[in-house]
């Protein structure tokens, strides 16, 4: 059986601790997408662990898949491996021989580009680690993937073919010299064969390459249970997110077949699990109707000077909302159920995971966004163009704040120990996203959650 965890919002909404969570009683953890531009921080026997590519199940003893899906940087990959196993940790993490491996020069290229469009105020606000020219490449047919790097000779003729286009654009359209960058390396046939063929060395003396989507079916046909485990969220999902702020894969669940080689019956069977953060934040540009004061040169056309400015800082603070790949601060906002209507359509989602309840505690009024108003017409759900989306006004809906209390008892003793406006806010959002709450997130540690459903159950 399989657990797909997805975000059902603009990514960090805490899905590292609900595959912690319901990880727990699963035998595999497998990414279906991105690379390592998430981030998680895994807490393990009281020793911390930050990492992007490496599952946080695989560091607790379960098997680690990164799925076809995925986009690899295997420089990441082997330094998150090399420390693991410097602190005594030999996690077992596979890589489908299908998934595309992150080249340095798709980094170089993920900055210049960014650059280039920061010029007419049009940047993504990307992590920068190459992401989306990587995942162009697969695109354009003229990706490296992880089971090519097991051949030479098909590694070097890939190389050969791709990197002088790479210093073309590079020097020709974006008026770069190559010979002038720090990493030059990045466009030197010679330097990333001798490097990425080390890389695939390595992968076959480990064992770390397999065919992801026949493995995980003999898996699961012999009983194993298995968490897909999305990356970044839905409004980031290069899809169904308000392109072109988005990711350049699919975090919805349809992703999870597609990048893992399940199928989308095997998934659907399955429990498809949204994870939302009681509050809304966002990395990078884009609109975010909701917003809460705004973040200097993320926030468009924001100067520093807003309204709640104040609040955003008190949630920003309580909730830690700083970038665990970028350390850059989040932009915050008040939930936008017309978000998670549409979220909870594009994934099918059979139960919610609501994070940060306790982050709210304390305020007199915490509120919603419930409906949007755009062109003098009542909209329930986003609309496809982020154009539109950008011009809607939110219609707020109040809610009475609930105290701060002990939340670790909270845990403890279950869902009604949750105080009472804390839960007709959770009423609220499975009534209006017409799905029940599985679990709620009260603090930041692995125990610190109410579960009424339990996984693999
Ligand atoms: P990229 O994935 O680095 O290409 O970035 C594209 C957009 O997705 C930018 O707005 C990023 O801030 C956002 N993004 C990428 N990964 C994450 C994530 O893990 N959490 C939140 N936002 C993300």
């Amino acid at each position: 059986m399989t657990v797909t965890i997805v975000g059902a919002q603009l990514g960090d909404e805490g899905k590292g601790g609900i595959v912690d969570l319901y990880g727990d009683s699963a035998d595999i953890v497998a990414r279906y997408q991105g690379g390592d531009n998430a981030g998680h921080t895994v807490v393990h026997e009281g020793e911390e662990y930050k990492l992007s590519l490496v599952p946080s199940g695989a560091v607790r003893g379960k098997v680690g898949v990164l799925g076809n899906g995925c986009v690899v940087n295997l420089r990441t990959l082997f330094d998150e491996l090399d420390q693991l196993g410097e602190r005594g940790l030999q996690p077992d993490v596979r890589i489908a021989e299908r998934a595309h491996a992150i080249l340095p020069y798709h980094r170089v290229l993920d900055g210049i580009e960014e650059e280039v469009k920061s010029e007419s105020d049009s940047e993504v606000g990307t992590t920068g680690r190459g992401i989306g020219p990587t995942y162009e490449d697969k695109a354009g047919r003229r990706g490296i993937r992880i089971g090519d790097l097991r051949n030479t000779e098909v590694l070097r003729e890939r190389l050969e073919y791709v990197v002088p286009q790479k210093r073309a654009l590079i020097e020709d359209v974006y008026g770069v010299s190559v010979d002038e960058l720090d990493n030059s390396d990045a466009f030197d046939v010679d330097a990333l064969f001798e490097e990425f063929h080390a890389f695939g060395k390595r992968l076959v003396e480990e064992e770390m390459i397999v065919n992801a989507g026949a493995f995980l079916n003999e898996q699961i046909d012999s009983g194993a249970n298995v968490v897909l485990e999305g990356a970044q969220g839905t409004m980031i999902d290069i899809d169904h997110g308000n392109y072109p702020y988005v990711t350049s894969s699919n975090p919805t669940a349809g992703g999870a077949a597609v990048g893992t080689g399940l199928s989308p019956g095997t998934v659907g069977s399955g429990e498809v699990i949204g994870i939302v953060k009681a509050y809304l934040t966002r990395v990078g540009s884009g609109p975010l109707p909701t917003e809460l004061g705004g973040v200097v040169g993320d926030t468009p056309g924001y100067d520093g000077d807003g309204d709640d400015e104040e609040l955003a800082t008190y949630i920003r603070e309580e909730g830690g909302e700083y970038g665990t790949v970028t350390g850059r601060p989040r932009r915050v906002g008040w939930l936008d159920i017309p978000m998670l209507r549409h979220a909870a359509r594009r994934s099918g989602f059979t139960g919610l995971a609501v994070n940060h309840v306790d982050v709210l505690a304390g305020l007199d009024t915490v509120k919603v966004g419930h409906a949007y108003e755009l062109d003098g017409e009542r909209r329930m759900t986003i609309p496809a163009t982020t154009e539109q989306w950008g011009r809607c006004e939110p219609v707020f809906r109040s809610f009475e704040g609930w105290p701060d209390v002990d939340w670790a008892a909270v845990a403890a003793e279950g869902y009604e120990a949750i105080p009472d406006n804390a839960q007709d806010y959770l009423e609220y959002i499975e009534r209006e996203t017409e799905t029940p709450v599985y679990a709620i997130g009260v603090g930041p540690g692995r125990n610190e959650s109410v579960v009424r459903q339990r996984a693999f159950e």
